[in-house]
Protein backbone atom coordinates (compact mmCIF):
# COMPACT_ATOMS: atom_id res chain seq x y z
CA UNK A 1 0.00 0.00 0.00
CA UNK A 2 1.32 3.43 -0.94
CA UNK A 3 0.96 5.55 2.32
CA UNK A 4 1.28 8.83 0.83
CA UNK A 5 -1.85 8.17 -1.90
CA UNK A 6 -3.55 7.01 0.40
CA UNK A 7 -3.43 9.94 2.90
CA UNK A 8 -3.42 12.53 0.39
CA UNK A 9 -6.51 10.74 -1.27
CA UNK A 10 -8.52 10.53 1.52
CA UNK A 11 -8.49 13.93 3.68
CA UNK A 12 -10.53 11.61 6.11
CA UNK A 13 -8.27 9.32 6.97
CA UNK A 14 -6.81 9.82 10.68
CA UNK A 15 -4.83 6.49 11.19
CA UNK A 16 -3.72 3.53 8.81
CA UNK A 17 -2.59 0.24 10.34
CA UNK A 18 -1.39 -2.67 8.05
CA UNK A 19 -0.06 -6.33 9.20
CA UNK A 20 0.20 -5.61 12.40
CA UNK A 21 1.64 -7.79 15.04
CA UNK A 22 3.05 -8.04 18.09
CA UNK A 23 5.11 -10.85 20.12
CA UNK A 24 6.18 -10.16 23.63
CA UNK A 25 9.63 -11.73 24.36
CA UNK A 26 9.80 -12.33 28.14
CA UNK A 27 13.87 -12.54 29.02
CA UNK A 28 13.07 -12.94 32.43
CA UNK A 29 11.24 -16.08 32.15
CA UNK A 30 13.35 -18.28 30.12
CA UNK A 31 12.49 -16.43 27.02
CA UNK A 32 9.13 -17.46 26.60
CA UNK A 33 6.91 -15.98 24.01
CA UNK A 34 3.31 -14.39 23.74
CA UNK A 35 2.13 -13.74 20.31
CA UNK A 36 -0.42 -10.84 21.16
CA UNK A 37 -1.46 -9.79 17.71
CA UNK A 38 -1.18 -11.44 14.35
CA UNK A 39 -1.83 -9.97 11.15
CA UNK A 40 -4.15 -6.79 12.68
CA UNK A 41 -5.22 -4.07 9.42
CA UNK A 42 -7.22 -1.07 10.65
CA UNK A 43 -8.11 2.20 8.77
CA UNK A 44 -9.57 4.54 11.20
CA UNK A 45 -11.50 8.16 9.85
CA UNK A 46 -13.08 11.31 11.46
CA UNK A 47 -16.21 11.00 12.98
CA UNK A 48 -16.00 7.35 13.45
CA UNK A 49 -15.25 5.38 16.92
CA UNK A 50 -14.03 1.92 16.04
CA UNK A 51 -14.73 -0.32 19.11
CA UNK A 52 -12.11 -2.79 19.52
CA UNK A 53 -14.40 -6.23 20.95
CA UNK A 54 -12.58 -9.60 21.43
CA UNK A 55 -12.02 -12.04 24.45
CA UNK A 56 -9.77 -10.92 27.33
CA UNK A 57 -6.66 -11.43 26.35
CA UNK A 58 -7.33 -10.94 22.49
CA UNK A 59 -4.54 -8.27 22.15
CA UNK A 60 -7.16 -5.21 22.16
CA UNK A 61 -4.88 -3.03 24.97
CA UNK A 62 -1.99 -4.43 23.07
CA UNK A 63 -3.29 -2.91 19.75
CA UNK A 64 -3.98 0.37 21.53
CA UNK A 65 -0.65 1.14 22.80
CA UNK A 66 0.84 0.16 19.48
CA UNK A 67 -1.09 2.83 17.84
CA UNK A 68 -0.15 5.51 20.23
CA UNK A 69 3.75 4.61 20.36
CA UNK A 70 4.01 2.78 23.49
CA UNK A 71 4.60 -0.38 22.01
CA UNK A 72 6.55 -1.15 18.70
CA UNK A 73 4.85 -3.41 16.69
CA UNK A 74 7.21 -6.62 15.95
CA UNK A 75 5.64 -6.34 12.59
CA UNK A 76 3.65 -4.22 10.58
CA UNK A 77 3.22 -0.42 9.57
CA UNK A 78 1.09 1.94 11.28
CA UNK A 79 0.60 5.30 9.81
CA UNK A 80 -0.93 9.03 11.60
CA UNK A 81 -2.04 12.05 9.43
CA UNK A 82 -0.04 14.91 10.15
CA UNK A 83 -0.77 17.80 7.38
CA UNK A 84 2.65 19.63 8.30
CA UNK A 85 4.39 16.88 5.50
CA UNK A 86 4.08 17.05 2.19
CA UNK A 87 3.13 13.37 2.69
CA UNK A 88 0.48 14.33 5.18
CA UNK A 89 1.38 11.21 7.87
CA UNK A 90 4.06 10.28 9.86
CA UNK A 91 4.99 6.56 10.08
CA UNK A 92 4.43 5.99 13.64
CA UNK A 93 6.43 2.55 13.36
CA UNK A 94 9.43 3.89 11.79
CA UNK A 95 9.59 7.49 14.09
CA UNK A 96 12.03 8.95 16.55
CA UNK A 97 10.69 9.26 19.76
CA UNK A 98 10.66 13.31 19.73
CA UNK A 99 8.47 12.55 16.49
CA UNK A 100 5.91 10.37 18.65
CA UNK A 101 5.95 13.06 21.64
CA UNK A 102 5.08 15.65 19.12
CA UNK A 103 2.41 13.29 17.49
CA UNK A 104 0.83 13.10 20.77
CA UNK A 105 0.85 16.99 22.01
CA UNK A 106 -0.55 17.75 18.17
CA UNK A 107 -2.43 14.76 16.97
CA UNK A 108 -3.24 11.73 19.24
CA UNK A 109 -4.75 11.43 22.99
CA UNK A 110 -4.69 8.04 24.91
CA UNK A 111 -6.69 7.40 28.13
CA UNK A 112 -5.66 4.44 30.01
CA UNK A 113 -8.09 2.73 32.11
CA UNK A 114 -5.33 3.48 35.52
CA UNK A 115 -4.29 7.11 35.74
CA UNK A 116 -0.47 7.54 35.95
CA UNK A 117 -0.67 10.39 39.05
CA UNK A 118 2.52 12.29 38.73
CA UNK A 119 3.20 13.09 42.43
CA UNK A 120 2.28 16.61 43.92
CA UNK A 121 0.64 17.84 40.85
CA UNK A 122 -2.54 19.03 41.67
CA UNK A 123 -5.67 17.19 39.62
CA UNK A 124 -6.49 20.66 37.84
CA UNK A 125 -2.67 21.52 36.65
CA UNK A 126 -2.90 17.68 35.62
CA UNK A 127 -5.75 18.09 33.26
CA UNK A 128 -4.93 21.79 32.50
CA UNK A 129 -1.78 20.58 31.29
CA UNK A 130 -2.29 19.35 27.68
CA UNK A 131 -3.65 22.38 27.09
CA UNK A 132 -0.66 24.68 28.29
CA UNK A 133 1.74 22.57 26.46
CA UNK A 134 -0.18 23.73 22.98
CA UNK A 135 0.44 27.08 24.05
CA UNK A 136 -3.74 28.28 25.32
CA UNK A 137 -2.59 31.08 28.44
CA UNK A 138 -2.54 29.53 31.94
CA UNK A 139 -5.51 31.17 33.23
CA UNK A 140 -7.47 29.70 30.51
CA UNK A 141 -6.20 26.31 30.34
CA UNK A 142 -7.24 26.14 34.21
CA UNK A 143 -10.94 28.00 33.73
CA UNK A 144 -11.22 25.23 31.04
CA UNK A 145 -10.39 22.44 32.88
CA UNK A 146 -12.17 23.43 36.22
CA UNK A 147 -15.37 23.21 33.74
CA UNK A 148 -14.92 19.87 32.57
CA UNK A 149 -14.00 18.67 36.08
CA UNK A 150 -17.08 19.96 37.20
CA UNK A 151 -19.22 18.18 34.15
CA UNK A 152 -17.69 15.02 35.43
CA UNK A 153 -18.59 15.51 38.93
CA UNK A 154 -15.15 15.74 40.62
CA UNK A 155 -15.65 17.36 44.08
CA UNK A 156 -14.26 21.09 43.80
CA UNK A 157 -12.44 20.10 46.87
CA UNK A 158 -10.37 17.64 45.20
CA UNK A 159 -9.08 19.95 42.36
CA UNK A 160 -5.88 21.05 44.58
CA UNK A 161 -5.24 18.26 45.48
CA UNK A 162 -3.14 15.24 43.56
CA UNK A 163 -5.01 12.40 42.26
CA UNK A 164 -3.04 9.51 44.28
CA UNK A 165 -5.32 9.27 47.01
CA UNK A 166 -8.43 9.62 45.09
CA UNK A 167 -10.85 6.82 44.63
CA UNK A 168 -10.74 4.46 41.21
CA UNK A 169 -13.44 6.17 39.67
CA UNK A 170 -12.09 9.74 40.70
CA UNK A 171 -8.68 9.20 39.49
CA UNK A 172 -10.45 7.52 36.01
CA UNK A 173 -12.39 11.07 35.38
CA UNK A 174 -9.21 12.90 35.95
CA UNK A 175 -7.80 10.60 33.53
CA UNK A 176 -10.59 11.26 30.95
CA UNK A 177 -10.75 14.94 31.14
CA UNK A 178 -6.72 15.00 30.94
CA UNK A 179 -6.92 12.75 27.47
CA UNK A 180 -10.09 14.75 26.20
CA UNK A 181 -9.28 18.35 27.06
CA UNK A 182 -7.31 19.25 23.90
CA UNK A 183 -9.76 17.79 21.59
CA UNK A 184 -6.96 15.73 19.55
CA UNK A 185 -8.37 15.00 16.37
CA UNK A 186 -7.31 11.16 16.89
CA UNK A 187 -8.46 9.37 20.59
CA UNK A 188 -7.20 6.27 21.52
CA UNK A 189 -9.60 4.77 24.43
CA UNK A 190 -8.82 2.10 26.94
CA UNK A 191 -11.99 0.84 29.05
CA UNK A 192 -12.43 5.23 29.86
CA UNK A 193 -15.78 4.26 31.56
CA UNK A 194 -14.65 0.82 33.65
CA UNK A 195 -14.85 1.91 37.55
CA UNK A 196 -17.93 4.67 37.05
CA UNK A 197 -21.27 4.11 37.96
CA UNK A 198 -23.79 4.66 35.72
CA UNK A 199 -24.43 7.91 36.28
CA UNK A 200 -20.69 9.22 35.80
CA UNK A 201 -20.50 6.34 32.59
CA UNK A 202 -23.49 8.70 31.17
CA UNK A 203 -21.84 11.74 31.39
CA UNK A 204 -18.37 10.33 29.15
CA UNK A 205 -20.55 8.57 27.23
CA UNK A 206 -21.34 11.79 25.76
CA UNK A 207 -18.51 13.51 26.13
CA UNK A 208 -16.89 11.09 23.74
CA UNK A 209 -20.16 11.26 21.59
CA UNK A 210 -19.89 15.03 21.55
CA UNK A 211 -15.71 14.44 20.57
CA UNK A 212 -16.73 12.05 17.58
CA UNK A 213 -19.42 14.69 16.25
CA UNK A 214 -16.73 17.12 16.41
CA UNK A 215 -15.16 15.44 13.95
CA UNK A 216 -12.03 13.02 16.26
CA UNK A 217 -11.53 10.19 15.07
CA UNK A 218 -11.80 7.34 18.17
CA UNK A 219 -10.68 3.95 18.47
CA UNK A 220 -11.78 2.48 21.97
CA UNK A 221 -12.47 -0.45 24.06
CA UNK A 222 -15.64 -0.90 26.30
CA UNK A 223 -16.06 -3.71 28.65
CA UNK A 224 -19.83 -3.30 29.21
CA UNK A 225 -21.84 -4.02 25.99
CA UNK A 226 -24.48 -1.28 26.50
CA UNK A 227 -21.36 1.24 26.56
CA UNK A 228 -20.01 -0.08 23.38
CA UNK A 229 -23.29 -0.57 21.43
CA UNK A 230 -24.30 2.92 22.45
CA UNK A 231 -20.61 4.47 21.28
CA UNK A 232 -19.36 2.38 17.95
CA UNK A 233 -19.83 3.48 14.46
CA UNK A 234 -18.53 0.16 13.78
CA UNK A 235 -17.37 -2.94 16.09
CA UNK A 236 -13.59 -4.82 15.19
CA UNK A 237 -13.40 -8.15 16.42
CA UNK A 238 -9.71 -9.10 17.23
CA UNK A 239 -9.36 -12.87 17.72
CA UNK A 240 -6.86 -14.32 20.61
CA UNK A 241 -3.87 -14.78 18.53
CA UNK A 242 -3.01 -18.20 20.49
CA UNK A 243 -6.26 -19.48 18.02
CA UNK A 244 -4.79 -18.79 14.92
CA UNK A 245 -1.45 -20.47 16.11
CA UNK A 246 -0.97 -23.86 16.36
CA UNK A 247 1.12 -24.34 19.43
CA UNK A 248 -0.77 -21.97 21.30
CA UNK A 249 0.10 -18.25 22.76
CA UNK A 250 2.75 -19.71 24.98
CA UNK A 251 6.14 -20.41 23.41
CA UNK A 252 9.77 -21.32 24.50
CA UNK A 253 12.15 -20.78 22.48
N1 LIG B 1 3.91 -5.90 28.39
C1 LIG B 1 3.60 -7.19 28.14
N2 LIG B 1 4.50 -8.17 28.28
C2 LIG B 1 4.19 -9.45 28.03
N3 LIG B 1 2.98 -9.86 27.62
C3 LIG B 1 2.03 -8.93 27.47
C4 LIG B 1 2.28 -7.55 27.70
N4 LIG B 1 1.14 -6.85 27.44
C5 LIG B 1 0.23 -7.76 27.07
N5 LIG B 1 0.76 -9.01 27.06
C6 LIG B 1 0.08 -10.25 26.68
O1 LIG B 1 -0.54 -10.05 25.42
C7 LIG B 1 -1.81 -10.64 25.37
C8 LIG B 1 -2.85 -9.59 25.04
O2 LIG B 1 -2.99 -8.72 26.14
P1 LIG B 1 -3.91 -7.42 26.11
O3 LIG B 1 -3.72 -6.71 27.40
O4 LIG B 1 -3.62 -6.66 24.87
O5 LIG B 1 -5.36 -8.08 26.01
P2 LIG B 1 -6.80 -7.39 26.04
O6 LIG B 1 -7.53 -7.84 24.82
O7 LIG B 1 -6.67 -5.92 26.25
O8 LIG B 1 -7.46 -8.08 27.31
P3 LIG B 1 -8.47 -7.48 28.43
O9 LIG B 1 -9.84 -7.47 27.79
O10 LIG B 1 -8.37 -8.48 29.54
O11 LIG B 1 -7.99 -6.12 28.83
C9 LIG B 1 -2.03 -11.31 26.73
O12 LIG B 1 -1.76 -12.68 26.58
C10 LIG B 1 -1.03 -10.63 27.63
O13 LIG B 1 -0.58 -11.51 28.62
MG1 LIG C 1 -7.16 -4.60 27.80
Amino acid sequence: MNMTNVFESNDALMLSASGIEKTFMLHQQGGAQIVALTGVSLDVTRGECVVLAGASGAGKSTFLRCMYGNYLATKGRIAIRDDSRASRHVMLTEAAPHEIIRLRMTTMGYVSQFLRAIPRVSSLDLVAEPLISRGVNEDEARARAASLLERLNVPRRLWALAPATFSGGEQQRVNIARGLIAAHPLLLLDEPTASLDAENRDIVADLIVEAREKGAAIVGIFHDEDTRERMATRIVRLNTAAASNESGALQTC
